[in-house]
Formats: C-alpha cells, sequence, structure tokens
C-alpha cells in the first residue's frame, strides 16, 4: 500500500485547526484570570465542601475516562485488520463482561451518592442565630427584605462576616436563580414556591453573581453583588439604613428633583421613606449609598445616571421603568435629589 503523502492543503488545514485550538485556549486562561464569578475559588465553608464534591467526582470521572477510553483504544490497536484471510472468531453477548459493566458503574455512582446527599443535606441544615433576608427575583433586579431588621435594598446584599444568614428565595413574576458563586450554591426564584440559602461569609470584600435562569430580555442584566462586612461596618450601614433621609432645602436643585420624583409618576413605582409607597421599582430610600443600580450593571455615578434616566429601556431592554422624556435639566435636578439619598 503507498503511503499517502499529505497534501499543502492538508498541512494548511491542520496550521489552521492548531491556530484555532491554541487561540481558543490562551483566551479561555485569560477569561479564568482573576474571574470575579470563579466557582472554582471558593469563599465560604458552603462552597469550599460544594468544590471538594466537585474534585472527588471530577477525579473519579477522569479514572472511568481514562479507563474505558483506554480499553477502547487498546481493542482498537490490537484487533486491528492486520490482513488476515480468515475471519476471527464471531461472538455475540457476554454475560459475564455485560454485568461487570453494568454493576461497576452502578456501583460508581452509588458510593459518590453518600458525600453528594451528605453535603446537599448539611448546607440546607437550619443554622443557629442567622440574619434573615428575604431574596425576591424580579425583572430584572434583586430585592432584599431584613425581615429582623427592618431594611429594604436591591442588588446589593450587606452580610457581616462570620454570621449565619438565611436567604428565603422568592419571585415576583417569572423563574429567576439566585447566586453568589464564591459563597454560596444557586437556587431558583420561582413564584408561589419559596425556597432557602445558607449564606456565610468569612472575609470581607465584594462578591459577585448574576441571575442563573433565563427570565427575558435583560436576564444577562440581572446581576447583584454581595458586600461582606466586618461586625462594626455592617452595624453601621444597617444604622444608615434605617435613618430617614433629610429633605432637600427649599429651591435647590435638589428639591427641584424632589417635586419632579413626585409629579413624574416616580414615587407610584418607587419607596422612599417618608416620600412615596411605590412597590414596583427598587426602594430607593438610600439610593445613593449603593455602588451600583440598574440590575447592578452600572456603577453609581450622576453620569451613568444620566444615561440611565435619559432612556431605561434602552440601558437595560425590557426594563419596567419606561423613557420619561425628561428634559437634561430635569435629570440634573433628579440627580441632585438621588444624591440625597444616602
Ligand atoms: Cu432573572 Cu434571569
Amino acid at each position: 500500500m503507498a503511503v499517502r503523502r499529505r497534501t499543502g492543503a492538508g498541512r494548511k488545514a491542520r496550521r489552521a485547526w492548531l491556530t484555532v485550538v491554541v487561540g481558543l485556549s490562551m483566551l479561555l486562561a485569560a477569561c479564568a484570570k482573576n474571574a470575579p464569578q470563579d466557582t472554582l475559588k471558593p469563599a465560604s465553608p458552603d462552597t469550599r465542601s460544594i468544590d471538594g464534591l466537585f474534585w472527588l467526582t471530577f477525579w473519579v470521572a477522569v479514572v472511568v475516562f481514562v479507563l474505558v477510553e483506554g480499553l477502547l483504544v487498546f481493542a482498537v490497536i490490537r484487533h486491528r485488520d492486520k490482513g488476515e484471510s480468515e475471519e476471527p472468531v464471531q461472538t455475540h453477548g457476554n454475560a459475564r463482561l455485560e454485568l461487570g459493566w453494568t454493576i461497576a458503574p452502578a456501583l460508581v455512582l452509588f458510593l459518590l451518592a453518600f458525600p453528594t446527599v451528605g453535603t446537599i443535606w448539611r448546607l440546607a441544615r437550619s443554622r443557629p442565630n442567622p440574619i434573615n433576608v428575604t431574596v425576591i427575583g424580579h425583572q430584572f433586579w434583586w430585592e432584599y427584605r431584613y425581615t429582623d431588621l427592618g431594611v429594604v435594598t436591591a442588588n446589593e446584599l450587606h452580610l457581616p462576616i462570620n454570621r449565619n444568614v438565611r436567604l428565603t428565595i422568592k419571585s415576583g413574576d417569572v423563574i429567576h436563580s439566585f447566586w453568589v458563586p464564591r459563597l454560596f450554591g444557586k437556587h431558583d426564584a420561582e413564584p408561589g414556591r419559596v425556597a432557602h440559602i445558607n449564606a456565610r461569609a468569612e472575609r470581607p470584600g465584594v462578591y459577585f453573581g448574576e441571575c442563573v435562569e433565563f427570565c427575558g430580555l435583560s436576564h444577562a442584566n440581572m446581576r447583584n453583588r454581595a458586600i461582606a462586612q466586618t461586625a462594626d461596618d455592617f452595624a453601621a450601614w444597617v444604622a444608615g439604613q434605617r435613618q430617614l433621609p433629610a429633605a432637600p432645602a427649599a429651591g435647590s436643585d435638589a428639591d427641584g428633583g424632589f417635586n419632579l420624583f413626585r409629579t413624574k409618576g416616580c414615587s407610584g413605582c418607587h419607596t422612599i421613606e417618608g416620600v412615596s409607597k411605590g412597590m414596583i421599582g427598587p426602594n430607593l430610600t438610600h439610593v445613593f449609598a449603593r455602588t451600583s443600580f440598574a440590575g447592578s450593571t452600572l456603577d453609581m455615578n450622576p453620569d451613568n445616571l444620566r444615561r440611565w434616566l435619559s432612556d431605561p429601556p434602552k440601558v437595560k431592554p425590557g426594563s419596567k421603568m419606561p423613557n420619561l422624556g425628561l428634559s437634561e435639566s430635569e435629570i440634573s435636578q433628579l440627580i441632585a435629589y438621588l444624591e440625597t439619598l444616602t
């Protein structure tokens, strides 16, 4: 049999494939560097036990893979067509082998079930003295109600380190899913159902997450941040959240914005303690104390607020907040008012 020469075209195709594979690997490696939602960098006891379970399952799967593929490659090479004239012995079925490859995987799954079920139970078990937070998924933002502390906020979950936090997950409309990969496992937020997540942070910091169940046009714009704080910082945050914002000085820009808030329809959708009781959009009582808004997709600053107020559905498609057709000066006054809500 003549040896087939590698043609120029074949070499080119091979080089193209190599470029794609190497390029993709480098791209993916770049993604992993400092990825803020890396499940493989657990930052809490809960995510560490999930991570441990993942690696156990992964290595068992590696052993199975190497064994099965190894046997396959061995059989293919060993029993390849060597040009013998006679047909080899034909066998149909082998009860012993078939029993073996049915029982062995069942046994592997059975053994893996112990750490899996154990971890699930351990994560779900209620813990002593928790801070209770009801988490409500909305299109397209997260609402947090600290039911024991009388605090309501959006998108940014504050939690004190080394303290049990019990999250009660609900939905205000469609199915969402709540997850902060480095702090705790995910759970769907389903209309008409209630679920729980135990959360616990160890180190102060900002941990990122986002909605992980497709929920509409701006599913990808439904992010969240968990802000882990020392006990003192958390207490200071709670105290600040429980204070009513001061009314703006009469005649100021902020006062103009305050009047616009009440006349342009904002108050029908947003709550500001002592001012309005709207329930459609996020509670704005202390909106400027947050570091982000619009489903945590924009950093909180006057430029971004201007962009947002000019046309919310353009920034966040499907946003329930309509374009109010505000003039530049009206937007400036509203921003001046929002800046007082700290
Ligand atoms: Cu909410 Cu996806």
